[in-house]
C-alpha cells in the first residue's frame, strides 16, 4: 500500500483511453486498488481513477462520508468500479462545480446528466448495477470520463466558469 503520485493535467498518460480489466485474480489489482484509496484519501479526493497514477485501466473509485462543513454534498457511498458501463436516463443535464485532484486548486462548472444507470464489477468481478442521481451521478460521470482521456476542463461550456477555487469561493480546502 503506498500514496503515489497524482498525474497532472498534461500528462500524456491522462488523454489515453484505459484497457479493460481480464484477470479479477491478478494480485496486481488488488494492491491498485490499495494504492488508489490510499492516494485519495492522503490527498482528501472525492474519487481517483487509474490512469491518474499512471495505471491505463479501466478501474474507478470514489467515495463521500457525510461532511458537516459540507451539508449540500450528498454523501456517495465507497465504491469500486472496473469496466463501467454508463447509461444516461433522460435528457436532462445540470450544471455544478467539480474539482479534480489532476487539476489542483482550480474549480470549473461542468454539464452533467442527472440521472444514470451505471453497471461494471467490483474488486472480486461480481457484476453490480445501480440507478443514481445527482452528485452520485456526477462523480461517476467525472470518474469514467478519466478512462476515455477526458478531463473535465473540456467539459465546461463557458471559460468564465473555470477558475482557482481561493478566487472562486474564498477557500482553498474542499473536496478535488
Ligand atoms: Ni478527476
Amino acid at each position: 500500500m503506498a500514496i503515489r503520485e497524482v498525474l497532472r493535467m498534461g500528462a500524456p498518460l491522462l488523454w489515453r483511453v484505459a484497457e479493460p480489466v481480464s484477470d479479477f485474480h491478478d494480485p496486481e489489482l488488488q494492491a491498485l486498488l490499495d494504492d488508489m484509496f490510499d492516494t485519495m484519501a492522503a490527498l482528501n479526493g472525492a474519487g481517483l481513477a487509474a490512469p491518474q497514477i499512471g495505471v491505463s485501466k479501466r478501474v474507478v473509485v470514489f467515495g463521500i462520508d457525510k461532511n458537516p462543513r459540507y451539508p449540500d454534498m450528498e454523501p456517495v457511498p465507497t465504491t469500486i468500479l472496473i469496466n463501467p458501463v454508463l447509461e444516461p436516463l433522460g435528457d436532462i443535464m445540470e450544471d455544478g462545480w467539480e474539482g479534480c485532484l489532476s487539476v489542483p486548486g482550480l474549480r470549473g462548472r461542468v454539464p452533467r446528466h442527472t440521472h444514470l444507470r451505471y453497471s461494471g464489477f467490483d474488486q472480486h468481478g461480481a457484476h453490480f448495477q445501480r440507478e443514481v442521481h445527482g452528485f452520485h451521478a456526477r462523480v461517476v460521470q467525472h470518474e469514467c470520463d478519466h478512462l476515455d482521456g477526458i478531463l473535465y476542463p473540456m467539459r465546461i461550456k463557458d471559460m468564465r466558469d473555470f477558475g482557482f477555487q481561493k478566487e472562486l469561493f474564498g477557500e482553498e480546502s474542499g473536496k478535488e
